[in-house]
């Protein structure tokens, strides 16, 4: 089902003609349908049917307070990994009890705020963590509930800043490490051991390497049934891909089935994380051409969206297709579609043909994962609106930033 569409020439999110929304709100703005977020959604939960589960949404994707209350009110968990985000889950009308907490730094102030919201499990991702969780549940008079993020070693061949399950990345505890590791969780008066997790990457676009990944945690989830340590339930991380130009991710019910194959009999609740895969391709971001400039070398449309809104090409060459909303019939021309923002760094797209004027709008897709969530202030450029379409109904649910709220925080000296 596609919630992008050309209509009448225009393109549309669900009923709703781009252009409108650029009208009312202003550019840059991005824009989601709420459809498409619960199509992505349910196509989780369907294939996850018959099997105790929960898909706890990794809201770094994109952390909007709607776009968290749409996922909460289909009956969402939620992982987290910081503090802030538990307070925006809570703050969405999210269930804290359906929290799962990820992260190689949690803060003791993090923690105790985890404790007093209940979370489901904090997923541990070393023993020096094992023991400040240990220490302040004793001191609270808590039993927390914990799973250990276990890094299986298998590559799951993608981009090497977004690849976390080999040995050599920051994340999770070492396979060797794990059982050990359960022990003495096991053995804790101030801990309850309820599963494990692992997260192996992001914008994986085979199975094998979540099966490879799986298939070491089951030996695990084995071993330490066999000493008696039995697990409530089995995180499968997120990591899933989606198609931005020509990948072919499996789809989430190929995905599934192949680990839910793997997992057979074992009575275990299974948990997600995904991010990217329920977002991404439900936001596209909307910018208007500024200026044409051709060169020798290169001709530059520039917008007035930039690497501060859609971080993304400049930091991992990634690539989002740049579509006009109006279609101009006319020839092409090959574009670098670039940003206001002072860095060579600062571009949308390389080498695009487009047949666009001066105030056209353009939609940089699959831009709903990873978007806004990390854009930034820099250049002070206050940050874009948001917009959830919903069938034939418009909500902005973030204000355009003002540019006073971006140094309201300051102070000259004397
Ligand atoms: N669980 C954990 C522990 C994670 O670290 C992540 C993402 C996820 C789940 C969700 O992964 P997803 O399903 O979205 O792949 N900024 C990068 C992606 C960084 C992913 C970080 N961790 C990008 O724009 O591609």
């Amino acid at each position: 089902m596609q919630f992008f569409l050309h209509r009448d020439g225009r393109l549309h999110v669900e009923s709703v003609p781009l252009d409108a929304i650029a009208a009312r709100f202003g550019t840059p703005c991005y824009v989601y349908s709420r459809a498409a977020l619960e199509a992505s959604f349910r196509a989780f939960t369907a294939a996850l049917a018959g099997r105790e589960h929960l898909v706890c949404y990794a809201l770094k994707a994109n952390s909007n307070l709607a776009v968290l209350g749409v996922l909460a009110r289909l009956g969402a968990g939620f992982d987290i990994v910081s503090g802030g985000e538990l307070a925006r889950v809570i703050a969405a009308g999210g269930d804290p009890r359906k929290v799962v907490f990820s992260g190689v730094g949690k803060s003791a102030a993090e923690i105790r705020q985890a404790f007093e919201a209940d979370i489901l499990c904090f997923n541990v991702e070393s023993a020096a963590e094992l023991e400040r969780i240990e220490r302040l549940a004793a001191e609270h008079g808590r039993l927390a509930p914990v799973s250990f993020r276990v890094n299986p070693d298998v590559d799951p061949k993608t981009h090497p800043y977004i690849s976390t399950g080999l040995k050599e990345n920051k994340f999770g505890v070492a396979f060797e490490e794990a059982l050990p590791l359960y022990r003495r969780a096991a053995a804790s008066r101030s801990l309850r051991v309820v599963g494990v997790d692992f997260h192996i990457g992001s914008q994986l676009t085979e199975t094998a390497p979540f099966v490879a990944a799986l298939e070491r945690i089951l030996e695990l989830v084995d071993a330490l049934a066999r000493e008696g340590i039995a697990l409530h339930h089995l995180d499968l991380g997120g990591g899933l891909g989606i198609r931005y130009r020509d990948e072919a991710p499996p789809p989430v019910a190929e995905y599934l089935g192949a680990l839910l194959g793997r997992v057979g009999t074992r009575s275990l609740k299974i948990l997600l994380e995904p991010g990217r895969a329920l977002v991404g391709n439900a936001g596209a971001l909307l910018t208007r051409v500024e200026y044409l400039k051709p060169g020798a070398e290169h001709n530059f449309a520039i917008v007035d969206a930039a690497m501060n809104d859609l971080l993304r090409p400049a930091l991992y060459d990634a690539w989002h297709d740049i579509v006009p909303v109006a279609a101009r019939s006319g020839p092409t021309r090959c574009y670098d579609v670039v940003g206001p923002v002072c860095e060579t760094g600062d571009f949308l797209g390389h080498a695009r043909d487009l047949a666009v004027e001066e105030g056209d709008l353009l939609a940089i897709m699959s831009a709903g994962a990873y978007g806004m969530s990390m854009s930034s202030n820099y250049n002070t450029r206050a940050r874009a609106a948001e917009v959830m379409v919903d069938g034939a109904s418009v909500h902005l649910v973030r204000e355009r930033e003002s540019v006073q709220s971006l140094f309201a925080l300051e102070r000259t000296v004397p």
